[in-house]
């Protein structure tokens, strides 16, 4: 599976936003992901809809909304209208019924769906859903904030579904291009970072060096 690199606009300048998201797009970027967040199922707020609206006027790229907030049920409707292209909702937050009933309805409407997993959360807990997602997203850090430390104990959690899943596989949190290499070979092909591009002063030379750490 191709690598490909989804820039988290969390490190982002968000009084630039178009700007820095026109910037990953022709450093090579393949993904926006953006983080939204409640103040409730995290321990932060970032943005909503409105701000996915704006986004999808300055790129083409698929736009990527990790939805950490409690109940995201009643809110995916808008984030769809908005223009998202893949919607991810964390298994912490939806009950296996409600995720397999949203994963019909996004199917109908062209976008695909993701799950994502805490790293205290054991695969066994998503090992039904699997059928019903594209892809999962593996949390490398507690949900929240950019710039934590990946946790080495997701690797054997990669690698144990790379085994049992042929979809693509996300991981997000503390990546940069040492642990990338190490997220990679254990069977992700989707990088998520923030703070490893958006804090460097090349994003081309970044993303290129992600891309190609297998
Ligand atoms: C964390 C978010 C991540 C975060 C990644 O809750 O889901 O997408 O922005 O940031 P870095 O790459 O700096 O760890
Ligand atoms: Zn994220």
């Amino acid at each position: 599976m191709k690598i490909k690199v989804a820039p988290s606009i969390l490190s982002a300048d968000f009084s630039s936003l178009g700007k820095e998201i026109k910037k990953v797009e022709l450093a090579g970027a393949d993904i926006i992901h953006i983080d939204v967040m409640d103040g409730h199922f995290v321990p932060n707020i970032t943005i909503g809809a409105v701000v996915v609206k704006s986004i999808r006027k300055v790129t083409k790229l698929p736009l990527d909304v990790h939805l950490m907030i409690e109940n995201p049920g009643k809110f995916i409707d808008d984030f769809v209208a908005a223009g998202s292209d893949m919607i991810t909702v964390h298994i912490e937050a939806m009950s296996s019924a409600k995720l397999k009933a949203q994963s019909a309805k996004l199917k109908k409407q062209g976008i695909k769906f993701g799950i994502s997993l805490n790293p205290a959360t054991p695969l066994s807990k998503i090992k039904n859903i699997l059928n019903f997602v594209d892809f999962v997203l593996v949390m490398s850090v507690n949900p929240g904030f950019s710039g934590q430390k990946f946790k080495f104990e997701v690797l054997s959690k990669i690698r144990e579904l790379r085994s049992i899943f042929n979809g693509d596989i996300a991981v997000d949190g503390g990546i940069n291009d040492e642990i990338a290499k190490k997220a990679v070979f254990a069977g992700a092909d989707i990088l998520v970072a923030a703070s490893c591009i958006f804090n460097s002063n090349d994003y081309k030379k970044t993303i290129r060096r992600l891309k190609n750490v297998r």
